[in-house]
């Protein structure tokens, strides 16, 4: 998806030997028919990487059917902390993005072992789960998926809070265009939305949204658009949350969070915030 973009070189890393370098290949050859000329590398090791401005970290083991993203926590923090040195340690400017899950547990990894300001530290989680009750929405409604805008706070994980009333199509609240066991429906299905497509692929997790999710972070940052999303943040006494990782909307820019916009919240949507956050903690404690 970054390749399409045609704005950036891009590098491939994983440990599994010719891997990205194939990809990288195969990628490279879509660019004449698709109309891009990015410099695409695939690499096993990290000096390719020097002096990046931006990396993607999607590295470690995804959900097997069944399974809650919690239980990835051991084994995607060792892989989380060894990537995240090798890439910092090679670019110190780097901004960077965290796919991996645990999601918010993964940010706070990183954040542990790369010394980055909280500025530069960002997890990918509420872009994709708005985008799943976008979609939702937008196939009840039959309207375009464009057109529907939603915002999904909290951890990225069963805790996540949809804020229905921050949900609309073309400015009209979702509250005025569907009956309410509807909408509580697409917004169990919204927190249910990974599992449902673990379930199905059966050997992995999705694909599609949840690289589309990185790359628009990815040209908020490039374009220094100031867009605000929801990103799983370190807040520091915003939305009256101390130290502790959670999905927020986040103003992105060239130098990464610039600020973290607080949102009138409701006595519920307030509770269900903490009680996601309180679901962070303890995982960041197990880390
Ligand atoms: C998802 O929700 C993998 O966490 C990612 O699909």
């Amino acid at each position: 998806r970054l390749a399409e973009k045609d704005a950036y070189d891009v590098v491939l890393v994983d440990i599994a030997e010719g891997m990205p370098q194939g990809k990288a290949l195969d990628i490279s050859q879509a660019g004449p028919v698709c109309g891009y000329s990015t410099r695409v590398v695939g690499t096993n090791g990290y000096a390719e990487t020097a002096g990046s401005s931006v990396a993607v970290i999607t590295s470690g083991i995804p959900r097997k059917p069944g399974m809650s993203r919690d239980e990835l926590l051991a084994t995607n923090a060792k892989i989380v902390k060894s990537v995240v040195s090798e890439l910092v340690s090679r670019s110190p400017d780097i901004i960077l993005i965290l796919v991996t899950n645990p999601l918010d547990a993964m940010v706070h990894v990183a954040r542990l072992v790369s010394g980055l300001p909280k500025s530069r530290i960002i997890g990918m989680g509420g872009i994709l789960d708005s985008a799943r009750m976008r979609s939702f929405i937008a196939a009840e409604l039959n309207v375009p998926g464009p057109d529907v805008q939603a915002m999904v706070l909290g951890g990225h994980g069963d805790t996540m809070v949809p804020l229905p009333r921050y949900t609309t199509v073309k400015g009209t609240p979702v509250s005025d265009l569907m009956p309410k066991d509807k909408l509580d429906a697409i917004i169990q299905r919204t927190r249910d939305g990974g599992a449902e497509i673990v379930g199905l692929l059966k050997t992995g997790s999705a694909f599609y949204a949840p690289s589309a999710s990185a790359v628009d972070m990815v040209e908020a940052i490039h374009k220094d658009q100031k867009r605000v999303m929801p990103c799983s943040v370190l807040c520091e006494g915003e939305y009256g949350l101390k130290h502790v990782i959670v999905g927020v909307p986040v103003r992105i820019g060239r130098k990464g969070v610039e600020e973290i916009v607080e949102y009138d919240l409701a006595v519920d949507e307030q509770a269900a915030l903490e009680a996601s956050a309180n679901a962070v903690r303890e995982l960041c404690a197990a880390v």
